[in-house]
Order: C-alpha cells, then structure tokens, then sequence
C-alpha cells in the first residue's frame, strides 16, 4: 500500500487540459449557477493523451447543475405542496447541498476511472471550499492525475490523499486506515466503487464465459474483489462510524448493479458478486437501524466505462458494439445520483437506487432499444 500525501500541485497532462477548460468557462462557482437553463448541447467530452476521460462537467456550460433542472426538483415539490418555485429557494436547495458535506471527509474505491473518478469531481465542485477526499485504486500514478486535475479545476479548499489500495487484498485493507494521516482519518462518507480484476486496465466483471467454462482464477478475482473487497473495506470503515454519538454516524454507499436484481447467461459470477453485494448492503441497513449510519445502495444499469472494454478482455470493438444503437449512461450521470442521494437530510436514507439510460427497462435485448441504421 501507498499512501501519498503530496501536494498535488503537479501539472499533468489531464491538468493542463482541465486549465484550459476551466479557463475557457470561468470560475467553477459561476460555472456551477443552480439557475442555469441553458439548453444547447454539449461539447464532444476531452480526452487526454492518456485516455483519461476528464470530467464532462467543465465542458459543458449547457449543464454546469448539480442536477440538472429537469431532474432534480421532486424532492423539491414535494416541500412545496402549491409548487411555487423561487429563485431564492432554488439556490437554497442546492446550496444546503454543498453545506451538507462541508468539513467531510469521502473515501471512494476505484476512483482511478469510470464512476468512481466521475464521483470524485462531483463531490469536489459540490463543497470545493472545505473537503477530504481519499481516492482509492491500485494505479496510484493516474489517481494523482486526477487529484491534481481536480485541484486545479476547484482549488485547494478540496485536500486530496491519493492512495494506492488493492481491494482484494485482505492485508492491504485491515492497514489502510490505521496509515492514514491524521488529518484524513475521520472518515464520514464510504463509496464501496472498486471492482474486479488483475487486468491492468482495471474493470468491474471478467468475460462472458458458461457455467462449466468459467476459469477458477476469473472467479476469485471477481468474489475478492467485488465481494470480500467491499465487505473488508466496509468493515475497516465502520470502526469510525460507530464512535461517534448516537451509536454511531456516517454513510456508505454501495455501487451494485442491475446486474445484482436480474441474473443473465454468461454473467453468473458478476451477476453472482453483485447480488452479493446487495444482501450485504440490505442486512447491513438492518444491524445499524439504531445508529445514524445511512446505508445506501446505488445500481447503475448501462454506463459507458472502461468496464466493457475489460469484460471483452481488451477487445474494444466488442466492447463498443455493447453500446451500438443506444445512449449509455456516463459516470456523471451515476455521480450526480450519488451525490445527490448523500446530501439529503440526515434523517433521509435514500436506500436503493436503480438507475437507466431512457431507452434500457431492465437486462438483456429485450430491455433495450436500439435505434438500427
Ligand atoms: N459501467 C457499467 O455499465 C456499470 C453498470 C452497473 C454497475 N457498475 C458498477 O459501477 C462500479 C464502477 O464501475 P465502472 O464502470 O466505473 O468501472 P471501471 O471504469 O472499470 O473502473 C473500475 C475501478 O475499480 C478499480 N479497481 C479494480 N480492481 C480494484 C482493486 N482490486 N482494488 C482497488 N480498486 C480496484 C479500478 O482502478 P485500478 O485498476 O486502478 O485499481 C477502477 O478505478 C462497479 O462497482 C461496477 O460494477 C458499472
């Protein structure tokens, strides 16, 4: 394990490209105007030399929204039974979000790509003046990327602690939190992201192999990672939850997966792994029923990662094909939910989350539409 503390002042590659956009739009505060309505289309998302997608949010002043304004006004009108919607109350809305998680400090696993960088961002533009995040993955390198990518975008009121921690590894984990730095040990908010494999491009599932085809060795990863992982992570975790008052405080968030409620052919281990996951999450809701702990689940159905990429094991033909016809989701999508879902009252758990592209209903051909040339 490595824990990095330094400054992350460094100018990669994705920081240079994340000036030039932010730059280009102004201060993130203005860019992050909650009565924004503009509604021309966004820019094609950059991309770095090293593929890293830089979060699609700088460059689209058409939806700089913590959520944005055809979503994010249910809560909103139910609060309000005659429906008047003010500007003042609008701000207020979203600016108690911001408030909610001044002073935090968020761990996210597997923010080295996908949902789990998109979070990383999304919380940062939503409290950049006083916030900790500790971004989890194995590819320390492109974690401190995307820490210096986001300080230069937000500044430094958001202190980042890039840390290398592998999963999967038992040892690893039972450590990790006892070698933080002090300022970083107070953890408030657990996003159980990381997933799967010994690829080095990282991903959530391995092949799409049979049962009776499927490789010992595929298999464990996936449990290891995907299950043991996020239950010893969790457990690691909740020491510093339960010391708080109250018999205990903090949230966790666990990103499952369509995959978890409706089992299909060749994925039973990833499908296996995240019904896993949903138990756990659902007993663990039950045993801490009497603590101020918010247990959530989070499960995305099609998002555009590198995760198809790893399922066809590099083949990213295939791995396209997966979206052929349709629009996936994208990481913010996913991130904005879950930002959204930890910013609610206290007293408010927003338990379980299951969330589509407009043209997906469930899993399988049957459940998607795809447009046909
Ligand atoms: N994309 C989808 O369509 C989709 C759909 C439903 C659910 N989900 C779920 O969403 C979550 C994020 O998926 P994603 O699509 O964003 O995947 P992704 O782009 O492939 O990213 C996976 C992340 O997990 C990390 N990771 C993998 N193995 C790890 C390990 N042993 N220890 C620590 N970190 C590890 C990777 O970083 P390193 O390689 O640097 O370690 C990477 O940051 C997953 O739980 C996935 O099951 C995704």
């Amino acid at each position: 394990m490595n824990i990095s503390c330094r400054p992350v002042h460094h100018l990669s590659s994705l920081a240079r490209v994340s000036r030039t956009i932010s730059t280009a739009i102004g201060p993130v505060s203005s860019s992050r105007c909650p009565l924004s309505t503009s509604s021309s289309p966004p820019p094609p998302t950059p991309r770095t030399t090293t593929g890293l997608l830089l979060h699609a949010r700088a460059t689209r002043p058409a939806a700089p929204l913590l959520f944005p304004a055809d979503r994010r006004r249910p809560s909103y009108r139910r609060r309000q039974p005659n429906n008047n919607r003010t500007m003042a109350t609008s701000q207020a809305v979203t600016a108690s979000a911001g408030q909610r998680l001044a002073g935090k400090t968020i761990l996210i696993t597997g923010a080295s790509a996908g949902i789990g960088q998109a979070c990383a961002l999304e919380f940062a533009l939503a409290q950049p003046h006083d916030l900790r995040l500790i971004l989890a993955a194995r590819r320390i390198d492109t974690i401190r990327e995307i820490a210096a990518a986001i300080t230069q975008q937000v500044g430094d009121g958001v202190k980042i602690l890039p840390l290398q921690l592998d999963v999967s590894k038992p040892d690893e984990v039972r450590a990790f939190v006892g070698q933080l730095p002090d300022e970083f040990k107070n953890i408030d908010v657990l996003i159980n992201n990381a997933n799967k494999a010994d690829n080095p491009k990282s991903g959530g599932v391995r092949g799409v192999e049979t049962a009776g085809n499927i490789a010992e060795a595929d298999i464990n990863i996936m449990f290891d990672t995907n299950v043991t992982g996020l239950i010893n992570v969790t457990q690691a975790v909740l020491p510093i939850f339960f010391a708080r008052p109250d018999g205990g405080a903090g949230d966790i968030v666990n990103i499952g997966s369509i995959a978890g409620r409706e089992p299909y052919a060749g994925g039973s281990i990833y499908c296996a792994t995240k019904a896993a996951v949903r138990s756990f999450t659902d007993s663990l809701r039950r045993e801490t029923i009497s603590t101020k702990i918010r247990v959530m689940e989070v499960d995305p159905g099609a998002v555009e990662t590198e995760f198809s990429v790893v399922r066809f094991r590099g083949d990213k033909a295939k791995a396209d094909a997966t979206y052929a016809g349709m629009e996936p989701l994208t990481p913010q999508d996913i991130a904005e939910v879950i930002v959204f879902n930890v910013t609610r009252r206290q007293n408010v758990v927003v338990a379980d989350s299951l969330i589509f592209p407009t043209v997906q209903a469930g899993v399988g051909p049957a459940n998607m539409y795809r447009k046909t040339a």
